[in-house]
């Protein structure tokens, strides 16, 4: 996917202790109206909807979303009792809430996926689509994400794709330098990614993940085709080739269904945080979650549950 037309992002400072990769900061940006309302792309969100609901359990105890920004999937998390919408920016998290509301069952956290404040084993369903590609350091963030599932918990996850149809075209006519067929991740632009689906998969193994069911997906991300048919027609016929697809994966975008071996656990913990700079246990002061450890003092206002940054005990 190329989104450098996505929003208005721009690369985060890195302020908390310990030094995290840099992060695609999409702080105050337009990345629901200009990328999805207006940007013309009906086809791509019925699509991945059409893969998405084919992946994930439909339902569950607990489900986070990593990278959920404004909360565009969330009608699919119906059968969830509780659904942690996690992001590092707090302004499209926000745009969840006045959509979604504060105080029933979705719960809004912003932090960063290389420092997640996650109790372990806290869900039993994980979600993370278009947000891979922004990763620099993907080892490290699979390990976050690895251990706040629980045994016998399934990952859904989105990446995009660098050996898909166009790429493998240009190549072969020398219309690009790049070998779709290098197994390292190529990074078009600074902070944005594409991998090959093997590397991908090893990485998904050495994290701790079982590989489940893939899908490709959006075959038909072409403008002349999506100007011509309707997109719901369009994703239709997505989806009818999605699996089978997935056995050459030439889609920009892949699905994977990746599982958590164990048995499934009858009640998840009941604590949902940990501090995020040591993992000590949380305090809930109201206006903030104070860790008994380290003493650092995590905000939470109107809903939101902010781990970006500490604040000291008097703001
Ligand atoms: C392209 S948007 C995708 C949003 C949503 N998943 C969707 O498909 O509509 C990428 C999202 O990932 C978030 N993100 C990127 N890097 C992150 C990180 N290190 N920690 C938490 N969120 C991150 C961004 O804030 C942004 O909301
Ligand atoms: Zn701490």
């Amino acid at each position: 996917m190329n989104s450098l037309n996505e929003a208005k992002i721009v690369m985060a400072n890195r302020t908390s202790a310990a030094a995290t990769p840099q992060v695609m900061d999409y702080e105050g940006s337009d990345y629901q109206q200009r990328f999805w309302e207006q940007g013309g792309r009906a086809y791509e969100d019925l699509a991945e909807r059409i893969a998405l609901h084919r992946l994930l359990p439909p339902t569950g105890q607990r489900l986070v979303e990593f990278g959920a920004a404004f909360g565009r999937l969330t009608d699919l998390y119906s059968g969830y009792n509780q659904v942690i919408l996690l992001d590092y920016s707090r302004s499209l998290l926000r745009q969840a809430q006045q959509r979604l509301g504060v105080g029933g069952r979705f719960i809004y956290v912003a932090a960063n996926l290389y420092k997640l404040p996650l109790a372990p084993g806290v869900a039993d369903s994980a979600v993370m689509i278009r947000v891979m590609h922004h990763l620099a350091d993907v080892p490290a963030a699979l390990k976050q994400i690895r251990r706040a599932l629980a045994p016998g918990g399934t990952f859904v996850v989105e990446y995009a794709n660098k050996r898909h149809l166009k790429s493998v075209a240009r190549h072969a006519l020398r219309r690009q330098t790049w070998s779709p067929y290098e197994r390292t991740p190529y990074e078009f632009v600074p902070l944005n990614f594409d991998f090959h689906p093997v590397w991908m998969n090893q990485q998904l193994r050495t994290a701790g993940f079982n590989i489940g069911r893939e899908l490709a997906v959006s075959h038909f991300r072409l403008p002349l085709l999506k100007r011509l048919i309707p997109a719901a027609t369009l994703a239709g016929m997505d989806g009818a080739v999605q699996g089978v697809g997935a056995y050459w994966k030439l889609t920009p975008s892949v699905f994977v269904r990746c599982t958590v071996a164990g048995a499934q656990v009858a009640t998840l913990p009941m604590q949902l945080f940990r501090c995020p700079e040591c993992q000590g246990e949380l305090l809930n002061r109201g206006a903030s979650l104070d860790c008994t450890t380290c003493g650092l003092h995590w905000p939470c206002q109107d809903g939101l549950y902010d781990f970006k940054e500490p604040v000291t005990a008097a703001d």
